[in-house]
């Protein structure tokens, strides 16, 4: 039941703040001492051997919830030095791939049936590697991908009716962290500040998700200049690169307008040779560690004049000015932005569709779930 939305997408979307927080429920207590937060203990408590074991992490997924992967790739290996590998299923199975001793490979999918994530998985069994422990993170409990697996990490996001994935995605970052986390814990390789003001942050997700929603009135006056728009850039740089190629994956899966994710770092590398006065570029912008960086790109960009739509902090006081249109997103912690900057991409896209009149829940040619390679 759609409810008073006008698509399960749009529905989806205004639900991730609540299925975040079930999902972070699953791992996060509030304490009576000098911290906030903690681990709960019975979270994969009955898993703690295997992930002490682990030295090396694979994710395997496909789409959106490859994306997801990008994201844990930073954390994993910036929070807790655990080198980390992702690579999309279709090609991973294919490639006859080295898997090295005490890996975890992260099975990540939404639906639990998505055929080349599955065939991926069955491939790295029968070599059986020596310390191999697999986990799904999954949506959906009774699925074939959490059969196959050691251990389950549900995203707790409900059903995803909407082909495009929304909650399902945010819910995975959420449960990603965690994992990270628990891991770190396990293993004592992340430090107690760190991990306490990380929890601490984690608590305030769904707030900010909540502010997030709040500009939607903005968001979709900014999506009308997509309407006739034919080719479309996302940039971002560090966590948020992941996030530009989700942005993109996004727009064209439902408004069938081309776009790309670039690191923005590559942009002298090829895609500026795009930029003219009819690209619109989409800039995922926190005030964080790549900010600098990432305004330099941002007038290369401007300088040819290409349209320029920021996602941008308040902090970091970008002004709006001719062909450079900015909304301002609130504040987040540098490691948890890449889960608050998904939802404006996600507003973006769903409204520039709903413009263009296509079918926002079911886009041609798709399907939710992807059981034949
Ligand atoms: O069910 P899965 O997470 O395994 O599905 C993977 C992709 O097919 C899926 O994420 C797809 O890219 C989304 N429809 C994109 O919004």
């Amino acid at each position: 039941d759609k409810g008073e939305f006008k698509h399960y997408m749009l529905k989806e979307i205004y639900e991730q703040p609540d299925a975040v927080a079930r999902t972070l429920d699953m791992a996060l207590e509030s304490t009576e001492t000098a911290h906030s937060y903690q681990l709960r203990d019975d979270f994969l408590q009955r898993h703690e051997t295997q992930l002490s074991n682990i030295r090396h992490v694979q994710v395997i997924a496909c789409g959106t919830s490859y994306h997801a992967g990008l994201v844990a790739k930073y954390w994993f290996e910036n929070l807790i030095r655990i080198p980390c590998s992702v690579e999309v299923a279709s090609e991973f199975r294919y490639r006859n791939p080295v898997v090295v001793d005490n890996s975890l490979v992260i099975c990540i999918s939404q639906s639990g049936e998505t055929a080349d994530t599955l065939s991926a998985l069955r491939e790295i069994q029968k070599h059986s590697p020596t310390g191999l422990v697999s986990l799904a993170l999954c949506n959906v409990p009774t699925s074939s991908l959490v059969r196959e697996t050691d251990i389950f990490l549900p995203t707790l996001a409900g059903p995803e009716i909407g082909v495009a994935s929304t909650k399902a995605f945010t819910t995975q970052l959420a449960a990603l962290m965690l994992l990270v986390l628990k891991t770190g814990v396990t293993q004592s390789c992340i430090d107690d500040e760190r991990l306490y003001t990380l929890l601490e942050n984690l608590h305030k997700l769904p707030n900010q998700l909540h502010a997030s929603l709040n500009l939607d009135a903005s968001i979709k006056a900014m999506s009308e200049s997509f309407e006739d728009k034919k080719s479309c850039l996302f940039l971002g740089r560090g966590l948020q690169f992941p996030i530009a190629l989700e942005g993109a994956l996004k727009l064209k899966e439902i408004s069938y307008i081309h776009a790309e994710g670039y690191a923005a770092g590559e942009l002298k590398h090829g895609p500026l040779a795009l930029v003219d006065k009819d690209m619109p570029i989409v800039v995922l912008a926190p005030k964080d560690s790549m900010f600098d960086k990432l305004k330099a790109n941002m007038q290369e960009v401007h300088a040819r004049h290409g349209e320029l739509f920021v996602f941008a902090s308040e902090e970091s006081k970008m002004v709006a000015e001719d062909r450079l249109h900015v909304v301002y997103i609130p504040d987040v912690c540098e490691t948890l932005a890449p889960i608050v900057y998904s939802v404006p991409v996600q507003l973006l896209s769903y409204h520039v569709a709903v413009m263009r009149g296509t079918d926002v829940d079911q886009p041609r040619n798709l399907a939710k779930s992807v059981t034949v390679e």
